[in-house]
């Protein structure tokens, strides 16, 4: 596989702390589950943590910052993942790196990195200033990650607008942290809104879903074992969707959980 033909995919928000970095090593696990060559690229460098969701803090050797400098290969960079070896992560240097690290530097990393896979997922910062430029540097296309939240959404449209400016298209949506109770109430944007106010094609939908927190703190994605928790089965229909599947989204009315929910969907399907 040449670069011409590899993805590179920036996974951006604008806010922080709305699933960015879940996302990236969700999909790198999801994706590379199903035979794609993945690279996972943090790009995050002041609040690094992408090798942390993954597991891969204590095999780090070298960083994006000696493979910049010539100091190592590339290879040598990369910590593959034990379990599912069509993944690895290229880590995040000091973060000091950003005092010297320019966009073309990323797009450097990112050509090395499409040599020898079909995906790089960039894991960028929150924010749209330098430090999300370079990150935007490496991607030829991107996914917004944004909760139902008003703030959260302004500053997703506002990333649009740049990533517009520099060409990166497609942009897609993954809207996260989703509510179904909430939203029914009407106490959160409804899914809708969200994709009105941006006016993008929603990716995915990912619940509100405690089990991503658990696997967060064990540094084991979701997506590593075929776990059917409502997040999990999220991020995999986004692999699966990035990947030319025709899957349908999930209609998150029908998705209320909680027993009045359950008992009223067997009626509905005409079980009592
Ligand atoms: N769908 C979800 N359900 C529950 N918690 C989530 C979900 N997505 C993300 N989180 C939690 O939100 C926090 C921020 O996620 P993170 O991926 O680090 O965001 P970002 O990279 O955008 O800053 C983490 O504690 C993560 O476990
Ligand atoms: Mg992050």
């Amino acid at each position: 596989m040449s670069a011409a033909s590899s993805r590179f995919i920036l996974i951006c928000s604008g806010k922080g702390g709305v699933g960015k970095t879940t996302l990236t090593a969700n999909l790198g696990i999801a994706l590379a589950r199903q035979g794609a060559r993945t690279a996972v690229l943090d790009a995050d460098f002041g609040l690094r943590n992408l090798d942390l969701l993954l597991g891969l803090e204590n095999r780090i050797v070298y960083t994006a910052q000696e493979v910049l400098a010539g100091s190592c290969r590339l290879e040598q960079a990369l910590v593959k993942h034990k379990q599912e070896p069509n993944l690895a992560l290229l880590p995040a240097g000091n973060p000091r790196m950003l005092e010297w690290l320019t966009p073309e530097d990323m797009e450097r990393i990112a050509a090395l990195l499409g040599e020898a896979h079909d995906y790089v997922l960039i894991d960028a910062p929150a924010g749209i200033e330098g430090g999300f430029r370079n990150a935007m540097a490496a991607a030829r296309e991107a996914i917004i990650v944004t909760t139902p939240e008003v703030s959260a959404v302004r500053d997703a449209d506002r990333v649009i607008g740049l990533l517009n400016s520099e060409n990166v298209k497609p942009i897609q949506l993954v809207l996260n942290r989703v509510r179904p109770r909430m939203m029914a109430n009407q106490d959160m944007l409804s899914v809708d809104d969200v994709t009105d106010i941006l006016a993008l094609p929603l990716l995915g939908l990912v619940l509100e879903d405690e089990q991503v927190i658990v696997s967060t703190n064990r540094g084991e994605p979701l997506t590593l074992n075929s776990s059917q928790s409502p997040a999990a089965r999220a991020y995999t229909n986004v692999a699966r969707r990035l990947l030319g599947e025709e899957v349908p989204l999930i209609d998150p009315s029908k998705e209320r959980q909680g027993l009045r929910a359950r008992i009223g969907r067997l009626m509905n399907t005409k079980i009592f």
